[in-house]
């Protein structure tokens, strides 16, 4: 899969896929993630980005030149499935939106600032919008990072056996259930009998009931979803 970000801060993004399992996924050939800044292309002499709002207010929005110029230019090189811009007023990421995204080959991000964008760019351009909270961040960029690394993960071959994603939490609109490592006994405190049985079935039918438990107590809403 190829993922091409546009924004105007490439620092903030040149490090969060350069390590762990955003690593492995590009060591593979698995994901390529490309930063493009809007900056670059921008016909201004200054190269100027934003501008003042039309009707007047605080802030200021980004232009659409740059932005449609370097969308264009991608756009030329290949076809995409989708033109994503991050936005708080996008629908609201969840693991299925993550699951079918991971299933496209070539995928444009948009990071908004200041204001954000000239509404002609999500008129003509962008073919989704995705919040990843009801929070509002100082721009697009670490909800890009989120994103990316919440698709990349699924991309067959990226994660191995044990760390499979298919056991996650909301992937079976389940959370997860309590996972323990060695010692058995630390200060008293000890692991549940069941996971130490080496009785297989038993370990899942326990897994499983913590899963339902967690869910019911934490995130009731998941399980009115079915
Ligand atoms: N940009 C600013 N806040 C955001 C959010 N919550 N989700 C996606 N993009 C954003």
């Amino acid at each position: 899969m190829r993922i091409d970000i546009l924004t105007v801060l490439p620092e903030l993004l040149e490090s969060p896929f350069q390590h762990s399992i955003m690593q492995r996924a590009h060591d593979k050939g698995l994901l390529e993630v490309h930063l493009h800044n809007p900056r670059d292309y921008s016909t201004q002499k200054q190269k100027q980005v934003d501008d003042y709002q039309f009707g007047g207010g605080a802030g200021m929005v980004m232009t659409i030149q740059p932005i449609a110029d370097c969308i264009d230019k991608l756009k030329s090189e290949r076809e995409y499935d989708e033109i994503i811009y991050l936005t708080p007023d996008g629908e609201r990421l969840t693991q299925s939106i993550a699951n079918q995204l991971s299933m496209h080959q070539n995928i444009i991000m948009v990071c908004g600032h200041y204001k954000g964008i000239d509404e002609r760019i999500r008129e003509h351009y962008i073919t989704r919008e995705i919040s990843i909270g009801d929070f509002v961040l100082s721009g697009g960029e670490l909800a890009a990072a989120v994103l990316t690394d919440a698709i990349g993960r699924l991309l067959p071959g990226v994660l191995n056996d044990e760390t499979s994603a298919l056991f996650d939490s909301f992937q079976d609109n389940l959370l997860a259930p309590p996972i323990y490592t060695r010692p058995a006994d630390y200060k008293g405190w000890k692991v549940p009998e069941v996971l130490l049985s080496g009785h297989q079935k038993n370990i899942d039918d326990w897994r499983y009931e913590q899963a339902v438990k967690r869910t019911r107590e934490r995130r009731p809403d998941l399980l009115d979803e079915e």
